[in-house]
């Protein structure tokens, strides 16, 4: 028989970071060049089936609500590494958060999303992953444009689920 796990899948933070874009592409294979901001959170459940288990995610998608949707869309046309860097430390105020709140059991994962337009000087691909392994977390560029590493990312998370 295969055993079904399940677990909450809560995605943090930043508004227009493509947090739904994520979610999405993971469910459908689609990718829209307009996602409309999250206003409340979404709530949808997703299996990933693993060799002996399915994991099945409770999953909220969160609204980041600040900024570039909203209320500076300025914000969002700087360079972007300054906002990468700026995203990817309050990420790290999170991760803390989360550690200091949460159970014990999280599984946490950093997405460095948008790779596809991530240039030179956006976050440090050495520094934030040293930083996740620091921080027993995962660290994972991705893209919801191009695929890349989007079913990897929560591939990733089910494994390190606690077993039982
Ligand atoms: P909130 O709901 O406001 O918190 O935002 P969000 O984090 O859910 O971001 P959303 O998925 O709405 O994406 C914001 C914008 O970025 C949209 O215009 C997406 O099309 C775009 N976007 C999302 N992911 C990517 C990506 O990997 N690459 C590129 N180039 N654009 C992306
Ligand atoms: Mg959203």
């Amino acid at each position: 028989g295969n055993e079904v796990r399940q677990f909450k899948l809560v995605l943090l933070r930043e508004s227009a970071v493509g947090k739904s874009s994520l979610v999405l592409h993971f469910v459908t294979g689609q990718f829209l060049g307009f996602q409309e901001s999250t206003i409340r959170a979404a709530f949808l459940t997703q299996t990933v089936c693993l060799d002996d288990t399915t994991v099945k995610f409770e999953r909220w998608d969160t609204a980041g609500q600040e900024h570039c949707h909203s209320l500076a869309p300025m914000y969002c046309t700087g360079p972007w590494a300054d906002i990468a860097n700026e995203f990817f430390a309050r990420a790290k105020s999170w991760v803390k958060e989360l550690q200091r709140q949460a159970s014990p059991n999280i599984v946490i994962a950093l997405s460095g999303n948008k790779a596809d337009i991530a240039s030179k000087g956006a976050v440090d691909f050495q520094e934030a992953q040293s930083y996740a392994v620091d921080n027993s977390s995962l660290f994972v560029e991705t893209s919801a444009k191009t695929s890349m590493n989007v079913n990897e990312i929560f591939m990733a998370i089910a494994k390190k689920l606690p077993k039982n």
